[in-house]
């Protein structure tokens, strides 16, 4: 049996109050925006594709922006547009998850 979509990206977009720190002040709203412009553009998006979606705090704050791939459970930090495009088009497109935006596994909350 197939599963609805073949990956599935979250992207915490948690925002704190009081100016403490998380994910969106980070730039994980930009990098979410970009994910889902690129994910179109590449006609990766919707059923037997890619769906890319806002989660909360995923709890591994400290390596914010972080976004977390599945089937395959891959987590990974991003600095910028070009990172986004590499998750795109290496992970979520071709299925190469990509070694060097990958969270270490020792970061937590
Ligand atoms: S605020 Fe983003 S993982 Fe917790």
């Amino acid at each position: 049996m197939s599963s609805y979509y073949q990956r599935h990206i979250f992207f915490c977009l948690n925002q704190r109050p009081n100016g403490e720190d998380c994910c969106a002040l980070h730039g994980a709203q930009a990098g979410f925006d970009r994910c889902k412009q690129q994910v179109k553009a590449a006609g990766l998006a919707g059923p037997g594709g890619v769906r890319v979606n806002k989660a909360g705090c995923l709890d591994r704050c400290a390596g914010g922006p972080v976004a977390v791939v599945y089937p395959e459970a891959v987590w990974y930090t991003f600095v910028d547009e070009a990172d986004i495009d590499e998750i795109v088009r290496s992970h979520l497109r071709d299925g190469q998850p990509v070694e060097r935006l990958m969270l270490p596994p020792s970061v937590g909350r």
